[in-house]
């Protein structure tokens, strides 16, 4: 696997490969690498000739200081685990190298995407991963990027920002990857201790009840269920809790045939954020 540092060697070793003949996949990372990464890495080497990772912590998506700097820094695994998957390559760049001398997010319009769930809770998140993913994707020039849907608000709004920009790239959203009792895998996961790792698998099985409720409670007693489910719960605090439209991440009142929700989940520990997403109609539509 080649490591690259730099867009000057990044360019030098397209050359080599002649890029134009070749299609490009893309997994942006920020690094403390799990399996859910390695799925994207696997489905991206499944359709490309070329598959690339970047490891980036990005300054800009943070909004406290103190998560920026707790965020977990496990390089030398994350390279194994690269290597292991048959990476072709993966880009690490400074923050200069992204930035230069601004380390500062551009403004986005997400035609509102930005202003639901996470936007709400951690103002200029998304910005900052706009200004990131579209640097990356100005730098990497792939084929098809490849997102996971753990951050589905994530992965709406990277698509919204390519179709905004008419940037020359597919971006796709691959399953949530989950641990044997459901929890979704997020590098956080490694800041939870044992036993809230454990009763964490609350939140999967929250989210599987709530696919079978719809199909016969109305919304409002769903949310009211849910929030029962964390009222006194010795570890986790509920954020929030909606089903949303999946295209606009608006909430619902109302359950429509023929059209794509989710349920979103975020809940919090100590000093931990968890959020999950399940569709809840998707057998209606495809099955
Ligand atoms: O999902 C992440 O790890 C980050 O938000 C991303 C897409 C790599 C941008 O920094």
């Amino acid at each position: 696997m080649t490591v690259l540092k730099t867009k000057e060697e990044l360019k030098i070793y397209y050359k080599d490969f002649n890029s134009k003949n070749h299609t490009i996949g893309f997994v942006a990372t920020m690094g403390a690498l799990h399996e859910g990464h390695i799925s994207l890495i696997e489905e991206s080497k499944k359709e490309n000739e070329i598959t690339i990772a970047s490891i980036f912590v990005n300054p800009t998506q943070f909004d406290k200081k103190e998560d920026l700097d707790n965020y977990p820094k496990t390089i030398e695994e994350d390279l194994h685990l690269l290597e292991k998957a048959k990476c072709d390559a993966v880009f690490i760049p400074s923050v200069e190298e992204v930035y230069k001398n601004n380390i500062a997010s551009s403004h986005f319009d997400f035609d509102g995407l930005e202003n639901e769930m996470e936007g709400e809770f951690r103002i200029g998140h998304f910005n900052g991963v706009g200004t990131v993913v579209k640097a990356l994707f100005e730098i990497v020039m792939p084929t098809n990027a490849y997102f996971g849907e753990k951050d589905f608000q994530q992965l709406q709004i990277v698509r919204k920002m390519v179709k905004k920009n008419k940037m020359d790239v597919s971006v796709i959203g691959c399953p949530i990857y989950r641990e044997e009792n459901g929890l979704a895998m997020s590098s956080r996961n490694m800041r939870l201790t044992l036993e809230e790792r454990k009763a964490a698998a609350i939140v999967y099985k929250v989210l599987k009840s709530v696919t079978q409720k719809s199909k016969s409670q109305s919304v409002i007693t769903i949310s009211a269920w849910v929030t029962t489910q964390f009222k006194d719960h010795p570890l986790f605090d509920l954020e929030y809790f909606k089903i949303a439209d999946v295209d606009t991440l608006k909430s619902v009142s109302e359950i429509l045939p023929n059209k794509q929700y989710r349920a979103f989940i975020a809940i919090y520990t100590n000093s931990v954020r968890l959020i999950d997403n399940l569709s809840i109609n998707s057998e209606l539509l495809f099955g």
